[in-house]
């Protein structure tokens, strides 16, 4: 049996490293975001045109960037307090190298060979981005806490799940911070710039769970669903609870830590310093989210539960001067 680790740090093919020019990443960020199958037709779930698809969808959407040779921008003072003072890079950290390992032992359980290949890049980008975080925080001095030990999952399927449903949430909130602390100038121009690829790649996760989820589900036997259900039900629960207080996190040291797991959620004070209604927030994310699947084939499938909550949420919450002027804007066009 593969060790977890030789899944996430290699990819199926060797990386050449000429792959990784300027020119190439500017040209893979571009396919990135513009992606469709050349095969006709539906893409049913279920299909092993679907399943190809999805596989190639995450092979050729693939960003060759290194996290070695990012430039880190220099920031000045005022904005490197900021951010660092952030209370999200420790959580930020271990999430990655939670989801790698996860991911990569969910990408060992699987038999099918387009889904395993898929997975186990996903794993592979994850561990990239850990190394994207700890060249960050090297860069502008982040003091972090001692990483704990990475534990194996025990029940495979169920921490792929957690990891899949928490990226879907947390992307779709991130998104539209993302975009806030881009118009507030929170973060300078250069290093949103930096970061771009890494939030794009977290909408190609996402593309890709909803697919294996909608793939998983239309090939698994029938009587095997209702259990399965129950279990994304408990995921969800899981998910809220953890959401609804500060978690706390032990270090390797023993010390406890508040990290706050909620930040996606209510993070917009903190990177615009200014109080933004939650309804034009949650328009703002909305438009993020559907900006950032736009160029993927529309038959693929979209994550769809958080982009309706906040539908749902969005309609008892009062119409604010920003949303009367959209409304306007719409009306005219
Ligand atoms: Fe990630
Ligand atoms: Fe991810």
């Amino acid at each position: 049996m593969n060790a977890l680790s030789d899944i996430y740090t290699n990819l199926p093919e060797a990386q050449d490293p000429g792959k990784a020019t300027p020119d190439a990443v500017a040209k893979a960020d571009y396919t990135a975001r513009h992606w469709s199958s050349p095969v006709p037709g539906p893409l049913k779930p279920g299909s092993v045109e679907h399943k190809r698809a999805v596989a190639e969808m995450f092979r050729e959407t693939f960003n060759p960037y290194k996290p070695s040779v990012i430039e880190w921008p220099k920031l000045d003072a005022d904005t490197l307090r900021r951010v660092t003072s952030l209370p999200i890079w420790d959580i930020a950290v271990q999430t990655e190298g939670k989801a790698r390992l996860r991911m990569a032992a969910y990408a060992r359980l699987i038999d099918d060979p387009d889904m395993k290949d898929a997975l186990s890049r996903n794993a592979w980008e994850e561990n990239r981005h850990k190394e994207v975080l700890s060249k960050m925080v090297e860069a502008y001095g982040i003091p972090l806490a001692s990483e704990p030990t990475y534990h194996e999952p025990r029940d495979v399927e169920w921490a792929y799940l957690v990891t899949g449903f928490s990226e879907c949430v947390d992307s779709f909130f991130a998104f539209g911070l993302f975009e806030v602390a881009k118009r507030s100038g929170f973060f300078p121009a250069e290093l949103v710039e930096t970061f771009e690829p890494v939030m794009q790649e977290e909408c190609r996760h996402i593309l890709l769970f909803a697919n294996w989820l909608a793939w998983h589900r239309a090939t698994m036997p029938l009587w095997k669903r209702p259990w399965f259900e129950i279990r994304v039900l408990a995921v969800w629960v899981f998910l809220v609870y953890e959401r609804l207080g500060m978690a706390k996190t032990m270090d390797a040291d023993g010390n406890v830590h508040e990290q706050d797991n909620n930040f996606t959620v209510n993070g917009t004070k903190e990177v615009a310093s200014i109080d933004m209604p939650l309804r034009d927030f949650l328009d703002l994310c909305l438009n993020e989210n559907e900006r950032r699947f736009s160029g993927y084939d529309p038959r693929l499938l979209r994550p769809k539960l958080a982009p309706n909550l906040a539908r749902f949420l969005r309609f008892f919450l009062p119409r604010t001067p920003e949303s009367r002027r959209l409304e306007g804007q719409q009306a005219i066009s």
